[in-house]
């Protein structure tokens, strides 16, 4: 089959008419329904597949490699490349040596360790809220909640001061903000790795239970792992679990107050399966971590009729996937009681995001308490006025001033 080619760039533009949906060329290439050729910021030529069936064959595939050190790895700007580039961490590995470190980490994200950290995410959403109801209202809603719901979490799992998080939050902003200067960048990865040494060793040869603490007991003193790369995988953990969820929360606010309805219904249960379901289906309509699922081929990958070679870069968006009709009908309707669990919003396939458990049970507990505490909360300006951060692998709007 011959690839059509499309010529515009990817990523595509969003409408500023309808910012929380997908770029409309997403829909109209997935009508059509075959792969298309795009290219990159650089010239460098990639296939886009927008149909949930074929993201999802691609991301199951064992030749999908995330290796972004092969040549013709479709990044999206320089910068990109200099972030993904910079540290050879599991998101970017392929098997065997994924599936060891994975291994390593994954004891840790299990279902039911991370359901005993539901009592903690309460008690500190509480307090958040607390302060935020003083106020009144909130000028930016993700700086001033959502930001700091997991960098409290981030914080408390690798045992860190909280105190901490403003350098936290200041780094991987730079270090993920694609727009940004890749000397920029490459200083604000190693101001974290810097301090990650330092944490390393001082917890050489402690008795903590806080995450850091075991896997230098578990891992580096056993030989299991080195110096260097427990530092970029600590890196990994703290710059995947941030901005990924504090846009998801910021975001789906501002997608929920969209819908009115399903914000007064989350308000008034007390249904934990009402509420699980909603996250499940905010998670499909604004699928936050739009830049992820960039591949390239090591071997042929059948995908329907088309076959990808090897060396091919692969772009399977998930902002396809979760707004295919054949999978979720009338996709562009945020719908809380639709059953949206197949949504690849985490990613499918050995890269499947591993702290998907964690970041499930915040957004839950954000959205059932936000919704209780604050009823009547509103937007202080119309969605298509907000101004919408596309230069992070999340997506976000930022400020998103409410009252209630
Ligand atoms: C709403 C929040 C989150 C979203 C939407 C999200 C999304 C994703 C996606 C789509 C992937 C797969 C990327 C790909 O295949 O190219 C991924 C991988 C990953 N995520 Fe998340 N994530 C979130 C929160 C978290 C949290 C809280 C953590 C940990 C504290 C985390 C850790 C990881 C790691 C380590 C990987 C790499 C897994 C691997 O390559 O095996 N994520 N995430």
């Amino acid at each position: 089959m011959t690839l059509r080619t499309i010529d515009a760039t990817w990523p595509f533009k969003r409408d500023s008419a309808d910012p929380l949906l997908p770029p409309p060329q997403i829909a109209e290439i997935r009508a059509v329904g075959d792969p298309v050729e795009v290219q990159m910021y650089d010239g460098t030529k990639a296939t886009l597949f927008t149909t949930y069936d074929q993201v999802t064959e691609i991301l199951k595939s064992a030749h999908s490699s995330s290796d972004g050190s092969k040549p013709g790895f479709p990044y999206i700007s320089d910068s990109a490349r200099a972030n993904r580039g910079s540290r050879p961490t599991i998101d970017r590995l392929d098997p065997p040596e994924h599936d060891r470190q994975r291994g390593m980490l994954a004891p840790s994200f299990t279902a039911k360790r991370i359901r005993e950290w539901r009592p903690s995410i309460e008690a500190t959403v509480e307090r958040l809220l607390d302060t935020l109801e003083q106020k009144g209202s909130a000028d930016d809603l993700l700086t001033e909640f959502a930001e700091l719901v997991p960098a409290n979490v981030i914080t408390t799992l690798l045992g860190l001061p909280f105190d901490k998080a403003d350098f936290f939050l200041d780094r991987v902003h730079r270090w993920m903000n694609d727009k940004n200067d890749p000397a920029d960048i490459a200083q604000a990865m190693e101001d974290i790795k810097v301090y990650f040494g330092e944490v390393i060793d001082e917890r050489t040869g402690s008795d903590g239970t806080d995450l850091i603490s075991v896997l230098v007991r578990e891992r580096l003193e056993t030989g299991q792992i080195d110096r260097n790369q427990l530092i970029i995988t600590l890196h990994l953990l703290l710059s995947a679990g941030f901005e990924t969820t504090a846009n998801a929360i910021a975001l789906g606010v501002v997608a929920l107050l969209q819908e009115p309805e399903a914000w007064r219904e989350l308000s008034q249960t007390d249904d934990d399966e009402v509420v699980k379901k909603a996250v499940e289906e905010v998670l499909r309509f604004i699928s936050p971590a739009h830049q992820t699922h960039i591949r390239i081929a090591s071997a042929p990958v059948p995908v329907g009729h088309y076959t990808i070679q090897p060396g091919e870069g692969i772009i399977a968006t998930q902002l396809g996937a979760n707004h295919d009709p054949a999978q979720f009908p009338d996709p562009d309707r945020l719908d809380i009681h639709r059953d949206a669990r197949s949504h690849v919003a985490f990613g499918l396939g050995l890269h499947q995001c591993l702290g998907q458990a964690l970041a499930r049970l915040e957004l839950q507990v954000v959205f059932s308490q936000l919704t209780h505490r604050f009823p009547t909360m509103r937007l202080e300006k119309p969605v298509t006025e907000l101004t919408y951060r596309t230069s992070s692998i999340a997506y976000t709007a930022s400020p998103v001033p409410v009252t209630w």
